[in-house]
């Protein structure tokens, strides 16, 4: 359609051109203004239909095109008044060709006031010139003509063609960057979901982390030492240990709260027993015997008795000089004594079992020799303590750790339902006493 009414324009424009003089050129540009008013309702409108009535962008393209269509018409107008000026200059070649035969060579005349203006004085320069001028307006036609030629052929002139190329590309880009964009937002949201997620977790995590942490800690004690072991049944199966041996030692001092008020006898305390000794140390209430030691299997009888019930702290110091020894029970010394296993040295490399007496290393328990009760700062130095420091402790205005097994936390395990719990001995002993 849009090559019809082209194709119709130059009809009008080129059809009455040469016969008609400067009068046929103006009613050609009067049609010409007419013809796309009546063209524009038939062709490019349909077209730009199929397209209106959606986005922005098809309007911009509608605009363009009509904008294009504007353009291409002032085009076809500017070509029909060319060839109204080369036949107005056809005419006056014509004229001048008529006057230069007419009056021949000799003749002169004032060229300064024809109608050419500033043309060269010399009349066949002038003709020349014309002709030149000519020449160049014709093939400038003729390149127009050639140009409506090519451009008529399809449905859109080829400059429109690639312009509506330029912005369909234009467009298909932007629908790209869109999509982009919304692929984007959609990662966005999924990243979000993912780190919302993430979060979660690793606030569940660290919770989980945290009670694990408690759980291991037992009962998150004031501080580490702040425990105590509780075995409450006489079984074989019930016991602590110690994790750390003792080296070979020439004395040694060990102290304990201990509270039980099991009978007859508390059983065993501990024992410290070594590969070839299992009774290598122990503290044993068996029966219906006093408190006794023994080191490396013999045996010393101590004046200790604490089965009341109540917290009790007791330290016994031995030393390989003389096999001396002392007991002390709530600070006192109550009992000395010599020639226990005089000039032996503790073996080292052994397992402290607590609540049980050992009769291999590390087990082999029996239940009649078990300690039924509660059990606290189990402490041991490699050497004999003075009595000032061990009453200290006993009366709480002081806390000594062991050089050799301090009473930490993290030193103690517990087997078969023997629990550690929460204790502070020296606020707990007030209440108790
Ligand atoms: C018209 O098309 C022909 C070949 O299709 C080409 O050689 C010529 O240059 C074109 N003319 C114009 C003015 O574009
Ligand atoms: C989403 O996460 C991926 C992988 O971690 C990353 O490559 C991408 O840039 C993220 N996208 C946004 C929008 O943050
Ligand atoms: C605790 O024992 C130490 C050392 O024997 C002593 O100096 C102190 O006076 C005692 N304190 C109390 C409150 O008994």
């Amino acid at each position: 359609m849009r090559a019809l009414c082209v194709a119709l324009l130059f009809l009008h424009a080129s059809g009455s051109g040469k016969a008609a003089g400067a009068s046929g050129a103006k009613g050609n540009r009067f049609v010409c203004t007419a013809v796309p008013a009546g063209a524009d309702l038939s062709c490019p409108v349909e077209a730009t239909n199929r397209v209106q009535s959606t986005s922005p962008q098809e309007e911009e393209l509608r605009n363009t095109i009509i904008q294009l269509r504007e353009t291409i018409l002032q085009q076809k107008e500017t070509i029909v008044s060319q060839q109204g000026t080369i036949k107005e200059l056809n005419s006056k070649l014509a004229r001048c060709e008529a006057d230069a035969k007419s009056r021949g060579g000799a003749r002169r005349k004032d060229y300064s006031k024809n109608t050419m203006g500033d043309l060269p004085r010399d009349p066949t320069e002038t003709v020349e010139q014309l002709g030149k001028t000519m020449q160049s307006l014709k093939d400038r036609l003729e390149n127009l003509e050639q140009l409506r030629a090519n451009t008529s052929g399809g449905m859109f002139p080829n400059e429109l063609r690639d312009l509506l190329k330029r912005r369909l590309t234009d467009l298909e880009s932007q629908l790209l960057t869109r999509v982009a964009e919304l692929e984007e937002e959609k990662s966005q949201l999924y990243n979000e979901t993912t780190a919302h997620r993430q979060r979660t977790e690793n606030t569940l995590n660290s919770l989980l982390e945290r009670i694990t942490e408690l759980e291991k800690s037992n009962s998150a004690f004031k501080s580490p030492e702040d425990f105590k072991v509780s075995l409450p049944l006489r079984t074989n199966y019930l016991y602590g240990r110690i994790k750390k041996s003792l080296p070979e030692m020439y004395a040694f001092t060990v102290c304990m709260w201990l509270k039980s008020s099991a009978s007859p006898g508390i059983g065993t305390p501990f024992s410290y027993g070594v590969p070839g000794q299992a009774n290598e140390i122990v503290l044993i209430e068996w029966g219906n015997s006093p408190m006794e030691l023994l080191v490396n299997d013999k045996v010393a009888q101590l004046p200790l008795s604490v089965s009341d019930g109540r917290w009790h702290h007791i330290c016994i110091t031995w030393t390989t000089r003389d096999g001396f020894w002392e007991a002390y029970q709530d600070g006192e010394r109550l009992g000395t004594g010599e020639n226990l296993a005089p000039w032996h040295p503790i073996k080292p490399g052994g397992v402290i079992i607590l609540g049980q007496e050992q009769d291999i290393v590390g087990g082999r328990f029996d239940a009649t020799q078990a300690f039924v009760g509660e059990l606290s700062h189990f402490n041991m130095w490699d050497r004999v303590l003075r009595p000032i420091d061990i009453s200290a402790m006993a009366n709480c205005s002081a806390y000594m750790p062991g050089n050799v097994v301090p009473w930490v936390d993290a030193n103690v395990e517990v087997f078969g339902g023997a629990t550690k719990a929460a204790l502070e001995i020296c606020e707990d002993r007030l209440f108790d006493s």
